[in-house]
């Protein structure tokens, strides 16, 4: 709250951000808001993780500007129509109970106007919202995901206007966009730009523990971007060779005829004319508490098996999937439908419903139609798992090169594209595997109360999660949820 307004604070508040932000509207920023907020540069640039406090700085500076500089125009750009009322509401939320709040004339959907003279306007950034715009104080918030022409566009507004100042702050996006031109030039101190980079870490209000949690919900990409502000490639590397290594163990595979009704699910992927036909099975780890003290409550993921044909015929495929169903119990065989899936998955199921008497336990078939967004999902799924060290791959070069080979890429519309190059080769290995992905539920573990420990060697991944030589699956039908791809449940 205000101190006593004598005409002394009045002028320091106008010389001096600092002072106006803590005795004129009782909001301090932070050392490093104050550094951007004073940086004499004609165009300063943020660049920024998430929640380190760039809109309140914004708004701050724009109502420092409207009030030390009276008549004076402040126009802030956001992305989108909400963020444009949210930025209004939030000069607003400055001036309430403030001298300011007194000295507002007019305060419209769009814009406040003060006694100084001084206007405010918060619009969506769009060429229309600058075109003949003459402004003091140009404000870019979430710059990068503004129209591509934008800055073009609104850089007119200043130039005519002597002492002009523009702010520009967003976290990273594409790298094809001028935010990034900006921040490099502002790095090399060009041309009037002057750039920030602040981590959100940076902001003492984060909680980095909490931090710590959200990361194992994000993607590398994601968590470089938001976080830590920093610009990856757009196309990169899915998994990293690191992140893959980290999950491997020398494992023995379980083949069918081994398995004694140990309960799994089914990845398939029907070859098209380079791919092979893949199938890839995953249980949960029965691990007799040897993770406990890392993941106490979640399951552990691992492949028990997998197979690779290529130039078989889709009745012999079919075959070889009744010839697992007898072994395994497969609480769910996920099928791709696209292309020859669909007739293909059809005669499987014919197949298998036939042979009920000889297959351990009934399958439910689901069709997956494989779109982006499932893609997305379901390597978003293995993301994670790798990420918190909760599946064991085998040290099978196919899968692991497959997975290795995923790029993404950023769509216009901001989605991401995951596939493997053509180049690369083939994806049937990794995608019959994405496929068992979303059959995880989150469920939390259920382990036995009395575990029996086995008599078998021990291995550990080398991100330290630890897995019998022969590791035996969990028989609990809660490690999975419903498939969640079928037409009549809510599709991934
Ligand atoms: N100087 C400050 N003093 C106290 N709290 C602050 C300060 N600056 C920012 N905050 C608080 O930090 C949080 C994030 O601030 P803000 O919304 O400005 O960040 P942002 O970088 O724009 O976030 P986002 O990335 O979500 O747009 C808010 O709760 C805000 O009130
Ligand atoms: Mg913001």
């Amino acid at each position: 709250m205000p101190k006593t307004l004598n005409r002394e604070t009045v002028r320091a508040a106008k010389a001096d951000i600092e002072i106006f932000a803590r005795d004129l509207v009782g909001a301090p920023l932070f050392d490093y808001q104050l550094d951007a907020a004073r940086n004499p540069s004609d165009i300063t640039v943020l660049n920024a993780g998430r929640q380190v406090g760039k809109s309140t700085l914004m708004a701050m500076c724009a109502l420092h500007r409207a009030f030390a500089q009276p008549g004076s125009m402040v126009l802030i750009l956001s992305a989108g129509e909400s963020a444009a009322k949210t930025m209004l509401s939030r000069v607003a939320e400055l001036m309430r109970g403030t001298i300011l709040e007194a000295s507002t004339v007019e305060d419209l959907k769009d814009r406040i106007v003060l006694t100084t003279g001084s206007t405010i306007r918060c619009l969506p950034a769009s060429e229309r919202a600058v075109r003949g715009e003459s402004v003091d104080l140009l404000i870019l918030d979430e710059a990068a995901k503004q129209p591509a022409d934008m800055w073009s566009a609104a850089a007119w507004t200043t130039v005519a206007r002597p002492g002009s100042r523009v702010i520009m702050a967003s976290t990273p996006w594409s790298q094809n966009h001028w935010f990034h031109r900006a921040y490099i030039a502002g790095q090399a101190k060009r041309d009037g730009y002057y750039s920030y980079h602040w981590p959100s870490t940076t902001s003492p209000l984060m909680n980095t523990e909490r931090l710590e949690q959200l990361r194992a919900t994000m993607t590398t990409h994601q968590y470089n971007a938001e976080v830590l502000a920093e610009w990856s490639e757009d196309v990169g590397a899915y998994f990293s060779t690191a992140e893959l290594d980290a999950c491997v163990a020398d494992y023995t595979l379980t083949p069918p005829d081994k398995a004694y009704g140990q309960l799994a699910v089914a990845g398939l992927d029907w070859g098209r004319v380079h791919d092979a036909q893949a199938v890839t099975l995953l249980a949960a780890l029965d691990d007799d508490e040897l993770n406990k003290a890392t993941h106490p409550e979640e399951t552990i993921y691992y492949i028990p098996w997998l197979e690779n044909h290529f130039n078989m015929r889709y009745s012999d495929f079919q075959q070889r999937i009744l010839d697992i169903a007898k072994g395994y119990e497969l609480r769910h065989i996920v099928s791709e439908l696209n292309g020859p899936g669909n007739p293909a998955t059809e005669q499987l199921s014919d197949l298998l419903r036939r042979n009920r008497h000889v297959t351990k336990g009934q399958s439910w078939i689901a069709g997956v139609n494989t779109t982006n967004r499932g893609k997305q999902n379901a390597f978003g799924m293995l993301k994670l798992l790798v990420q918190q060290g909760r599946i064991v791959l085998p040290r099978e070069p196919d899968l692991l090169s497959q997975l290795h080979s995923l790029t993404y890429e950023r769509t216009d519309s901001g989605q991401m594209r995951i596939a493997v190059p053509d180049i690369a080769g083939h994806d049937d290995a990794a995608m019959s595997l994405a496929q068992c992905m979303s059959t995880i539920g989150n469920n939390t573990l259920y382990r036995e109360d009395n575990p029996r420990p086995r008599k078998d060697t021990i291995l550990t991944t080398p991100g330290g999660t630890r897995i019998h030589q022969t590791p035996r699956a969990l028989n609990n039908w809660y490690a999975f949820g419903r498939a969640r791809v079928h037409d009549r449940y809510n599709k991934w």
